[in-house]
């Protein structure tokens, strides 16, 4: 029989062959490549001292190809569950060290228990990725624990918070279950994700690419808009996870979390009187205003790369938070193009789900005309920002700032797709369509001169490209002053705080894909 002494000494020994993982060399290797251990990110992640692991001695259950003697504690993923600024969050890291961190069943497993628990529980989860894909060596078992976790992530989809880190490579079926998740966020330089690599794709179409290229962090955050973040290194990535948790509540029956600030409410600003410029054609930047009317300055943007011409994320107004979705002027105009429309679509559905207000600022054109827009599905793409915004049961605040033109009218939160509160401001333009467009459709054959063209865009700007038409019917509720944008914000945020609203019952809308 084993003395008390011995028996702890066995655990001591099986938790250290189970924490070197891949062992010394391949933990070295993966330090060479500025790469953090799963362990190391975990621990830099959670609040100091809340880790606590599971499924620490799970091994790998395959014999073919060598595998039988080939077996390490733990697998390739670390599993558990910790705090964020104390509160519960699941966490699972891939440990590259250990089979390249690809999936094999036993991960899966794993990976499908902390699911389970964070849905059961009603807390976030947050995946750290850095993995070869599918395990080779397990054939279908390793597609099957794959498809698992993907019906996972869409099982939780809006009942819990999911977030990726992509830390590493990310190859095949290691893209799509962080693709399911609501945030992605990239490293710099030594993460990338694509369903097919550069061989492959040398191989079918001959294509030459390289990984960056292909599946980077710049590429994904900037072009493709897979991503929600790009960060310098690891600690910048796990600090950005803990960023965004702090806007976010654990589940979507809980409300985001308060966060008491001595930015006074009522506070107005006078830089924004004149931010909006009196020629309605000249740009100004959108993220100045945002920035002067949130708490303390603090705006969290989502996509920050992608779609420039929208601007969304998170930031908080008397301490609760609030999504922002803005047409952004300096950029095309504010224009909505497709990219714009799925990117503010997809951060709608997610605040609604979770409980947060959107505040809508809009200045918007229209959407982009053009053969490429149309027939690549602007009509199919764009309603998908009309469905989210009609859709959004959560308090929905609008400021007209500037241009409010034809369609782009009816979508960014008017009153009419069920905004709660909508202010415009003095220089405000609602209409079908701009003074010069509409003067050239209205008297198409009768300008005969540039001076009467000019009268006319005067006389149709005077009776129409102005706050006054929309608040004479109710559409707009006050046309307020700009420096009053905070205040106001903050007393309608207050006022809707009590909104309940629900949907007609259905299995599930039809979002236009
Ligand atoms: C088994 C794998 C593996 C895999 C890597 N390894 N990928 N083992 N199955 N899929 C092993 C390597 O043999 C190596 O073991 C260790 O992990 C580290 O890999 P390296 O190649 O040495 O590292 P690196 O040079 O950094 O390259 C990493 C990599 C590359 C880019 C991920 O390994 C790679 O391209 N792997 C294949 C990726 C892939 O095609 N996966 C399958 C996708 S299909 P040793 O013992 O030598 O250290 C898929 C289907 C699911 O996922 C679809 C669901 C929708």
């Amino acid at each position: 029989m084993k003395t008390l002494d011995e028996l702890y000494q066995e655990l001591e020994r099986r938790n250290a062959i189970a924490e070197q993982a891949g062992g010394p060399d391949r933990i070295a290797k993966q330090h060479e490549s500025g790469k953090k251990t799963a362990r190391e990110r975990i621990v830099e992640l959670l609040d100091p001292g809340t880790f606590n692991e599971f499924d620490k001695f799970v091994t790998h259950r395959t014999n073919d190809f060598g595998m039988d003697k080939n077996r390490i504690p733990g697998d390739g993923v670390v599993t558990g569950y910790g705090k964020i600024d104390g509160r519960l969050v699941y966490v699972y890291a891939y440990d590259f060290t250990v089979f390249g961190g690809t999936l094999s069943r036993a991960n899966a497993d794993k990976i499908i228990k902390l699911q389970q628990l964070a849905t059961r529980m009603g807390a976030p989860i947050i995946g750290l990725n850095d993995s070869g894909g599918a395990r080779i060596q397990e054939g279908v078992q390793s597609l099957a624990g794959y498809a698992e976790i993907f019906y996972n992530n869409v099982r939780s989809s809006g009942v819990i918070p999911q977030v990726t880190c992509i830390m590493g490579p990310c190859a095949g079926g290691a893209v799509y279950s962080p693709a399911l998740t609501d945030f992605i966020i990239m490293v710099k330089d030594s993460s990338y994700m694509f369903v097919t690599g550069p061989d492959v794709i040398k191989a079918v179409t001959h294509e030459d690419v390289t990984k960056d290229e292909l599946g980077g962090a710049v590429t994904h955050n900037a072009k493709s808009g897979v991503a929600h973040f790009i960060a310098e290194n690891d600690e910048q990535a796990l600090m950005l996870v803990r960023e965004l948790m702090s806007f976010l509540p654990v589940n979507n029956m809980e409300e985001p979390p308060v966060f008491p600030t001595t930015d006074d409410p009522l506070r107005e600003d006078e830089s924004l009187q004149t931010l909006i410029p009196a020629d309605p054609n000249k740009p100004y930047d959108i993220k100045e205003l945002i920035l002067t009317v949130v708490d303390d300055k603090n705006f969290l943007e989502v996509q920050p790369l992608f779609a420039k011409n929208i601007v969304v994320g998170f930031a908080r107004m008397a301490g609760h938070t609030v999504g922002i979705v803005a047409n952004q002027p300096a950029h095309l105009a504010g224009v909505l193009d497709i990219d714009a429309s799925v990117k503010g679509a997809r951060f709608i559905r997610f605040c609604d789900s979770f409980n947060i207000p959107i505040v809508t600022f809009v200045d918007v054109p229209g959407f982009l005309p053009g053969v490429n827009q149309e027939s690549n599905g602007i009509i199919r793409h764009g309603a998908k920002l009309l469905y989210a915004y009609s859709e959004a049961t959560v308090p929905k605040i609008a400021v007209i700032t500037r241009k409010a033109y034809g369609g782009a009218y009816c979508v960014m939160s008017s009153k009419q797709v069920g905004a709660d509160v909508n202010y415009a401001y003095p220089m405000a333009e609602i209409a079908v369509m701009g003074p010069e467009g509409a003067v050239n459709i209205l008297y198409r054959n009768k300008i005969d001169s540039e001076e009467t063209r000019q009268e006319l865009i005067d006389e149709y700007r005077e009776t129409f490209a102005n706050p006054y038409r929309a608040a004479e019917l109710g559409y707009i509720d006050e046309v307020i002053y700009p420096k009053q944008t905070r205040a106001k914000l903050i007393q309608a945020l207050e006022m809707t705080r009590s909104k309940s609203q629900q949907n007609p019952p259905r299995k599930h809308g039809n979002i236009v894909l």
